[in-house]
């Protein structure tokens, strides 16, 4: 907390023209945060693991639009995916570890694509524009799981959302609900889908 408050008053000023996640903003009396989702109940009760997962690696990735990045993003991820085991499901914590996945995607005046592969585990973020701001309105996580390649979707959300020309910052982890079986742990989130300045993130 102590390192956020610092954080906020030293950046400040700098972060200003960018979106913050209510979570990453002090203030006495804390306004529920708009960007959680309901855990859908689930029927089955897997195993929680309980060996510690470290904190993902944060990873910068971009889309280019010829040599010119359209679409900045950087994250650290961690799936938490119910997955079978020997019989069992158990839920299983999956760092991407950003030196081994690669960006891609596209850009466009209404909507973005930032997709990120890791082997067989893809994650892709489908970024729209609404208004004067933009969202993430859907998530599409590709895993292996037993045998076979399995897709979660989420067609219907509203996450990190912020005016056109900004990036959306969130600095404190936040859960993205793909599927009642498969989470998304994400942490120091920053990312702008559209309006680039020259490539770089909107100030
Ligand atoms: C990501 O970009 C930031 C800002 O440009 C930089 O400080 C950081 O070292 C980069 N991280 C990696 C893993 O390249
Ligand atoms: C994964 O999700 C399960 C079920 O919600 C939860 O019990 C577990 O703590 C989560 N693990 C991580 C690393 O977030
Ligand atoms: C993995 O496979 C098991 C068995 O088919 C299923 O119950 C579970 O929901 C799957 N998990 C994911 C994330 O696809
Ligand atoms: C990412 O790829 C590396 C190397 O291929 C692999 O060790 C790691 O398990 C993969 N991570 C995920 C989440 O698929
Ligand atoms: C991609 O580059 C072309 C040519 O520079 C430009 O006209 C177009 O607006 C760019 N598109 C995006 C989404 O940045
Ligand atoms: C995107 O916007 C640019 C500039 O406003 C325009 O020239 C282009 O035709 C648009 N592209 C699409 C696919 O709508
Ligand atoms: C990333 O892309 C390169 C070139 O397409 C490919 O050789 C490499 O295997 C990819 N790495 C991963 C982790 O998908
Ligand atoms: C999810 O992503 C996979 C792999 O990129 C793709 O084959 C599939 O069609 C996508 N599903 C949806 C619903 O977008
Ligand atoms: C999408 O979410 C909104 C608000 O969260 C809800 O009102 C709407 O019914 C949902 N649509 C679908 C197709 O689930």
């Amino acid at each position: 907390v102590i390192q956020n408050v610092l954080c906020f008053f030293i950046f400040g000023p700098l972060l200003f023209s960018d979106f913050h996640c209510s979570a990453d903003i002090p203030s006495t009396t804390q306004s529920p945060t708009t960007y959680s989702t309901t855990i859908p109940s689930t029927t089955t009760t897997p195993q929680p693991t309980t060996k510690p997962v470290d904190k993902p690696s944060v990873g910068n990735y971009s889309v280019l639009n010829g040599t010119e990045p359209c679409l900045l993003a950087s994250m650290g991820l961690q799936l938490n995916a119910s997955m079978l085991f020997e019989g069992k499901n158990v839920w299983t914590a999956l760092n991407i570890d950003p030196s081994n996945t690669n960006s891609s995607g596209t850009c466009g005046n209404e909507t973005a694509l930032l997709r990120l592969t890791n082997g067989t585990t893809v994650v892709e973020f489908h970024f729209v524009i609404k208004e004067k701001n933009f969202h993430l309105k859907e998530v599409n996580v590709t895993l292996f799981n037993v045998s076979d390649l399995s897709y979660k979707t989420n067609f219907n959300l509203s996450l990190w959302e912020a005016s056109l020309g900004n990036s959306y910052l969130c600095r404190k982890e936040q859960l993205i609900t793909v599927s009642e079986d498969l989470y998304i742990n994400t942490f120091d989130v920053r990312v702008q889908p559209f309006n680039l300045n020259k490539g770089n993130y909107g100030t």
